[in-house]
């Protein structure tokens, strides 16, 4: 992963949200012109129902109500995952709803499922969310129905710690699911999946 640059000419809160990049993909802090392509891809119940706060049907407001409230809070993180060519695919970050328990949250546009994007963006999140901040664990939650997110937490060094219940907003029902935890000593061990040291300009 390299990361870039600090977004320049933008408001505090989005200008602290730095760009990363990978081998595949661009990770970028979100816009307001980003909410009819992020409800295009969002708008569907195999996003919706496997993601605790995206509510279906997911219209254009419902995007610019996520994009303006992101990233406000201290140490809390929101993507975009964008194609080389800045074709947007999903998003991906890190909540601080509980400030002790930083929590990943991730999601792509179907067309884009099973080509290992989710992995290569997760990890390049992950590296940033350890390099930045103090945090001592990472945390993540999957539904129990959802064995395609449980094997990208596997793939990121995450380990299963015990099941719980998330709300989910599209069910307007509890579900179950898997908890896991990345530990910051697991991932010192493992780091460099990325292929490439992490570079800041300011
Ligand atoms: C979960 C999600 C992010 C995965 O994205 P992706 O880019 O396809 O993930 P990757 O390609 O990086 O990895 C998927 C892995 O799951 C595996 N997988 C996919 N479907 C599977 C299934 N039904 N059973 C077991 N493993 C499965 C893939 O084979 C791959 O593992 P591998 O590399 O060892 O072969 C995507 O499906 C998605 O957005 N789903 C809806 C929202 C969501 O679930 N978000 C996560 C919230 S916890």
């Amino acid at each position: 992963m390299t990361l870039l640059e600090e977004i320049p000419g933008g408001s505090f809160r989005e200008a602290s949200i730095p760009v990363l990049e990978t081998k595949r993909l661009i990770l970028r802090a979100p816009r307001l012109e980003d909410a009819k392509a992020v409800a295009a891809l969002a708008n569907d119940r195999r996003i919706a129902e496997n993601t605790a706060r995206i509510p279906h049907p997911y219209k254009t407001a419902d995007a610019e109500g996520f994009i303006s409230g992101a990233n406000k809070n201290n140490g809390e993180a929101v993507f975009l995952i964008t194609a080389r060519n800045r074709v947007i695919m999903g998003a991906c970050g890190v909540s601080m709803s509980d400030p002790s328990a930083p929590e990943l949250g991730y999601w792509l546009g179907v067309p884009y499922w099973g080509k290992g994007f989710a992995t290569e963006s997760l990890h390049a999140v992950i590296d940033y969310a350890f390099d930045r901040f103090e945090h001592t664990a990472l945390h993540a939650g999957a539904r129990v129905t959802n064995p395609a997110s449980r094997r990208v937490l596997e793939k990121c060094g995450f380990q299963w710690t015990g099941v719980g219940l998330y709300r989910i907003a599209s069910i307007r029902s509890s579900a179950p699911i898997d908890r896991f935890r990345l530990e910051r000593g697991i991932w010192s061990a493992i780091k460099g999946w990325g292929g490439g040291k992490v570079k800041v300009k300011t």
